[in-house]
């Protein structure tokens, strides 16, 4: 594990895990935790840890004090210690090559227990074999949890990411600027999290969904380039990717185009990349959102692999079957995956994966098995002499195929293709799959056919679309771009409306009458209207950075004190009930909720 600067306080001389054959016979001071203990009669053993590492003690009678010996043998796991004693090497025998510290030990002189621990509720020396113990019961115990390596070295890791995010955007001239938390509802698409103010009762603060608007207002007042180590809330339903709070490198810069974005973009993941031992070669491909639809399914495919949706409908709809015939009568597609050797895959497997489909909300998945030149299964039975030279399908082939309406079919293929890689175990033709998502669409059906924003509504449309505002909104496409890795979404952003008469048309169309403009968005209006540049910007997850390129898979493992899947925080035990008197201050009664 890398350290942070020097271990030398006024308590210690060094670092447990910076002793080193070099140190021979030097004096030095140790203190940390016990990680371990040995008890051999006449000699112990106790693996001392800190933040550096971990190094071996001996106490002895031949060089350590009648005291020492005694509090050796007393010290238990996790008791706190102060060792005095001399780097000694370690017999060739005893040499453990899988320590960083293995070649030495510290003989010791004196030891003191500074704090007794008591017996941990999760051990934090676990043999490699063991399993470590349920999350719930870590996250229980995130102290103790915490000190082991592995969470550790992913959290300093993290620190070096934002760390040289920071130093990266420093050197182009952005200047870090703090906005406010207490705030005004941003529109992210997520809930917010309230905070009632108790001087003006009723009334309430949002916490930030996002630095959105005021990154916007910074750019109108002339900072140029802006960028913030920013935490956004969100109360929104939790999925493994997401939590109720985070952490955004958030950036904006005026006077730009998308390009801007991606060389700025392309510059720091590679920065960040290198600092996490990852490749990212630039330019990363860009591929556009209707692209990326129809040929993965989704808006972050995984470009780690090989595989691509095709487009079957003119031979599938041809076919004898009601369900085929109907959808595409009805204006669907069909579309399908074409996996070679998929047919070795057994019913339960292919079952496996109709199941990943319907999670995504298709009504069901059909297959074709190719046996010889025969194809057999629920489509496969459909198919005429000709059908399987007209898809091109070969022996062992297994087709699988999602008729409907493409926003039925995209996240089924989505998920087919997910699953379909996992069952076959495909192999991956990189290990790092870098990609810019290009031209979102800038509205999206929302609920009962309203048009919704896709992200914000603050995105500027790209003109080349703009005549079809009126008549085709949902075709519109904005200058937004999304940056994924490995099928991850690490970050979005936009150029930004800077003309404040389009920004209140676009509000209209989302549906907001005049004076709810005027109320949420005054502001942002009128500060639009004091000579806005051009400008836009980019956020890119912290979290969702930190755990993919330091190879976890959750964001807990990058988060010191994450919340649950249920969005509680077990180890302080948030959120938790208020006394009636403090509601009462602050105007506040409490019924039974949602
Ligand atoms: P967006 O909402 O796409 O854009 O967020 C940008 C990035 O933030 C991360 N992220 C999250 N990480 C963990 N938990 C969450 N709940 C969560 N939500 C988002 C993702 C995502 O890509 N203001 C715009 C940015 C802009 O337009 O400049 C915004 O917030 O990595």
């Amino acid at each position: 594990m890398s350290t942070i600067g020097q271990s030398e306080t006024a308590m210690r001389s060094a670092g447990a895990g910076e002793a080193t054959l070099k140190m021979a016979g030097e004096e030095v001071r140790i203190a940390g935790w016990v990680h371990r203990r040995r008890d051999l009669g006449g000699l112990v053993f106790l693996d001392v840890r800190d933040r550096s590492g971990l190094l071996q003690a001996s106490a002895g009678p031949g060089w350590s004090s009648a005291a020492a010996m005694e509090a050796a043998r007393g010290a238990g796991p996790e008791d706190v210690v102060a060792i005095r004693g001399v780097v000694t090497p370690r017999p060739e025998a005893a040499r453990n090559p899988d320590m960083a510290t293995g070649e030495v030990e510290v003989q010791v002189a004196e030891l003191e227990v500074l704090n007794k621990a008591r017996t941990p509720a999760i051990p934090v020396h676990l043999p490699p074999e063991e399993e470590l113990p349920s999350e719930k019961l870590r996250l229980r115990h995130r102290v103790l949890d915490l000190r082991r390596r592995e969470l550790q070295a992913r959290l300093i890791l993290r620190h070096r990411l934002v760390l040289a995010a920071r130093n990266y955007f420093h050197k182009q001239g952005f200047v870090d600027v703090e906005t406010p938390i207490l705030t005004k509802p941003t529109p992210e698409g997520a809930r917010d999290f309230l905070v009632p103010s108790r001087v003006h009762p009723g009334e309430f603060f949002a916490l930030p969904q996002s630095p959105q608007i005021y990154k916007q207002l910074l750019m109108i007042a002339g900072f140029d380039r802006y960028m913030q180590i920013a935490r956004c809330f969100r109360d929104e339903d939790m999925r493994a990717d997401r939590q109720p709070e985070f952490t955004q490198i958030d950036v904006e810069a005026s006077f730009i185009q998308p390009e801007d974005i991606y060389g700025w973009g392309e510059g720091l993941m590679t920065r960040l990349a290198e600092v996490a031992g990852v490749e990212a070669e630039t330019p990363f491909m860009r591929l556009p959102y209707h692209d990326a639809m129809e040929r993965f399914g989704s808006d972050r495919p995984d470009l780690r692999y090989d595989l691509e949706i095709v487009d079957d409908t003119a031979v599938l709809g041809a076919l004898d079957s009601n369900i085929l015939r109907g959808a595409v009568a009805k204006g669907g597609r069909i579309r399908g995956l074409h996996l070679a050797g998929g047919a070795r895959l057994s019913r339960k497997q292919i079952g496996a994966i109709e199941q990943a489909a319907k999670a995504a909300g298709a009504p069901g998945l059909l297959w074709a098995k190719v046996q010889e030149d025969r194809a057999t299964g629920p489509l496969g039975r459909f198919f005429r002499d000709d059908t399987l030279a007209r898809l091109a399908l070969s022996p062992g082939d297994l087709l699988l195929a999602a008729a409907g309406p493409d926003r039925v079919t995209s996240p089924a293929l989505d998920a087919a293709r997910a699953a379909s890689i996992a069952a076959l175990q495909l192999p991956s033709t990189t290990e790092h799959a870098w990609l810019w998502v290009t031209g979102f669409p800038v509205f999206e059906e929302g609920a009962d056919g309203a048009l919704a924003a896709n992200h914000h509504p603050f995105v500027q449309p790209d003109p080349a679309d703009a005549h079809l505002l009126d008549s085709q909104p949902l075709a519109v496409r904005g200058l937004a771009y999304d940056l994924v890795y490995n099928g991850t979404e690490l970050g979005s952003g936009s150029i930004r409306v800077h003309d404040a008469d389009l920004q209140t048309r676009l509000l209209g169309m989302l549906g907001l009458e005049p004076d709810e403009i005027a109320a949420k968005f005054g502001f942002l209006l009128e500060a639009l209207r004091s000579g806005a540049p051009p400008h836009g910007g980019i956020a890119l997850g912290v979290d969702r950075l930190a755990a993919r390129l330091s190879g976890g898979s959750s964001l807990r493992d990058v988060i010191a004190f994450p919340k649950t899947t249920a969005a509680r925080a077990l180890f302080e035990g948030a959120p938790s009930p208020v006394a009636a008197a403090e509601l009462a201050a602050l105007g506040i009664s409490v019924g039974g909720g949602e």
